[in-house]
């Protein structure tokens, strides 16, 4: 097995009002907690920061954070020097000045740290509970519990070229190709076990963050975690489907900002001995097995029209 980092520590994000995001990560079933001027995200089984949440003018993706061993430090390093990338300070505002950090391909800050592994050794267990003859299966809805999920899976972020970012992330972070569908969206896990994918990347003319996801322990949390935001308004969305490439159950539900928090059950768990092959897919054959149509824009980088509109406002001011 290659160096390599083990887990998403956590991802953290840029948005324009705090209250909504504390909010919709509520009702979402995580653990909101206000620190300072920023949210933290946390799951009601472990006490881990899966997500950061600062003020800005737009929602953007501010960096992702990777977890890895100690002893693994050094190759990062001798691996960003062949490489000619150069590693930068920590931000004002990062968890402390321990990790090292630099810039992907595209641009997207990447922080490496010395962490506790948080993705999977196992495949997650799977609780798709039935009942015996004559008994009711389900509680009524009123008594319907609340979905709390247990840990995050992965994020989606946009690249503008996902040979590119397969590349990158394979030889700087030791990231294994798990599936590719052409060269619109990639998958890659961590070598030392994880979910079928950690990070992917989808193409777009921009970088930017489409979405988090979050695993949870029935297909019957899926949908009742998409019937629970329905009702607080939080109506668009897609699923309940079932993707192709991870294989899991799936409901998107669509975030103030146009980007997505996914409700995640069953995905593919590829293990630290490998014995994984890549499958490589055409887009069509690989994106659902089955589900709804997805909303026309469910591709569609915002970040990237934010940051035209900012352009464009740029330019009429100057004009
Ligand atoms: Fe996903």
């Amino acid at each position: 097995m290659g160096v390599g980092i083990h887990s998403l520590d956590h991802f953290s994000l840029v948005v324009p009002d705090l209250e909504e995001a504390a909010a919709f990560y509520d009702r979402f079933g995580l653990q909101v907690r206000s620190a300072g001027d920023e949210l933290t995200l946390h799951t009601a089984a472990s006490a881990h920061r899966w997500g950061r949440f600062r003020s800005g003018a737009a929602k953007a993706l501010d960096y992702l954070s990777f977890g890895a061993f100690a002893e693994d430090v050094p190759t990062f390093h001798e691996r960003l020097r062949a490489r000619r990338v150069a590693t930068l300070p920590a931000p004002a505002h990062a968890v402390d000045d321990s990790g090292i950090w630099f810039r992907d391909d595209d641009g997207t800050l990447i922080e490496i740290r010395v962490a506790e592994k948080v993705s999977p050794d196992t495949k997650s267990s799977v609780s798709n509970s039935t009942a015996p003859p004559g008994v009711a299966a389900m509680p009524l809805r009123v008594d319907a519990p609340a979905v709390q999920p247990r840990r995050l899976s992965h994020v989606l972020i946009f690249t503008n070229d996902v040979a590119r970012a397969i590349d990158f992330y394979g030889a700087i972070l030791g990231l294994g190709l798990s599936d590719a569908a052409g060269d619109a969206v990639a998958f890659m896990h961590g070598v030392h076990g994880s979910d079928h994918h950690l990070v992917a990347f989808g193409k777009s003319d921009a970088p930017g963050f489409h979405h988090c996801s979050w695993d949870v322990e029935s297909v019957n949390d899926v949908g009742l975690g998409a019937m629970n935001m329905a009702d607080a308004g939080h109506t668009r969305g897609w699923g309940l489907g079932r993707h192709v490439l991870g294989s899991n159950f799936f409901h998107y539900v669509r975030d103030p900002w146009g980007s997505y928090s996914e409700y995640s059950h069953d995905i593919d768990f590829i293990p630290s001995n490998g014995g994984w092959q890549p499958h490589h897919v055409s887009p069509d054959n690989g994106f659902y097995l089955w589900g709804p149509l997805p909303p026309p824009d469910f591709v569609f980088n915002y970040e990237s029209a934010s940051a035209e509109l900012v352009r464009d406002t740029v330019a009429s001011e100057r004009a």
